[in-house]
């Protein structure tokens, strides 16, 4: 199983000229890797970006109809695109994504044949008093429940308070939090690792913490750093 590498450029950048430089930069820097890569760019820049895998940030649970300034799986999937993120701490944080709702995105990005990112991942707060794991079962076993075939599916272990902060997660706690929510998978799930993951950083997720891949937030939008940080996951 190769490592997945997916760049989340959230919403950046501000143009379309900009999303197609770095697009470019990024093809030219891992054209020759054996890890699995992905780029998810916002919405509108879907469309125009062609050469190397394709995820959107999110997506919605219904495939057609009265749902003013929505964007259903079955539009991705017909656009080409391979993968969603789903359950981003951002959309939980800002936009009242819940267990509910995630789970029920993943159901429906499942029958329309993408493949998916699923993010869990606890506070600050909550690991300070303890409730991490309590946190990461309740988000893994919600998220994906009534889900049997669970192939088509990453998860990604980003602790909320190491994304966008510059302070990663150690790779101590990361393998830990890792062996944790293997529990809850098959074997051969792959589980990533976020949270400020930028090139002198990355490989030991993979090597030492036993991470199946990156979700780069901030350093995917610096080309010839995401590129570094594909070789190291290599
Ligand atoms: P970051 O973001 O790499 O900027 O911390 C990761 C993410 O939010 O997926």
């Amino acid at each position: 199983m190769k490592n997945l590498i997916a760049a989340n450029w959230k919403l950046n950048p501000t143009s379309k000229n900009k999303a197609e430089d770095i697009f470019e930069r990024i093809k030219k820097g891992v054209k020759d890797t054996t890890a699995e890569v992905v780029v998810c760019p916002p919405f509108v820049f879907l469309p125009l970006l062609k050469g190397l895998a394709l995820g959107a940030q999110n997506i919605f649970y219904e495939e057609k109809g009265a749902f003013t300034g929505e964007i259903s799986p079955a539009m991705l999937k017909d656009l080409g695109v391979e993968y969603v993120i789903i359950g981003h701490s951002e959309r939980r944080k800002y936009f009242g994504e819940t267990d509910e709702t995630v789970n029920k995105k993943i159901i429906k990005a499942l029958t329309a044949g993408l493949k998916i990112i699923f993010c869990i991942g606890e506070t600050a707060e909550e690991r300070d008093v303890g409730k991490k794991n309590e946190i990461l079962q309740r988000q893994i076993q919600q998220g994906l429940k009534d889900i049997v075939d669970i192939e088509n599916i990453s998860v990604a272990y980003e602790p909320v308070w190491a994304i966008g902060t510059g302070n990663n997660c150690s790779v101590e706690e990361t393998k830990e939090s890792i062996d944790f929510i293997r529990k809850f998978v098959k074997q051969d799930t792959r589980i990533l690792y976020g949270g400020s993951v930028k090139s002198e950083n990355s490989g030991a997720y993979i090597k030492e913490a036993r991470a199946n891949g990156l979700l780069v937030g901030g350093a995917s939008l610096n080309a010839e750093e995401f590129a570094n940080i594909v070789k190291s996951a290599e």
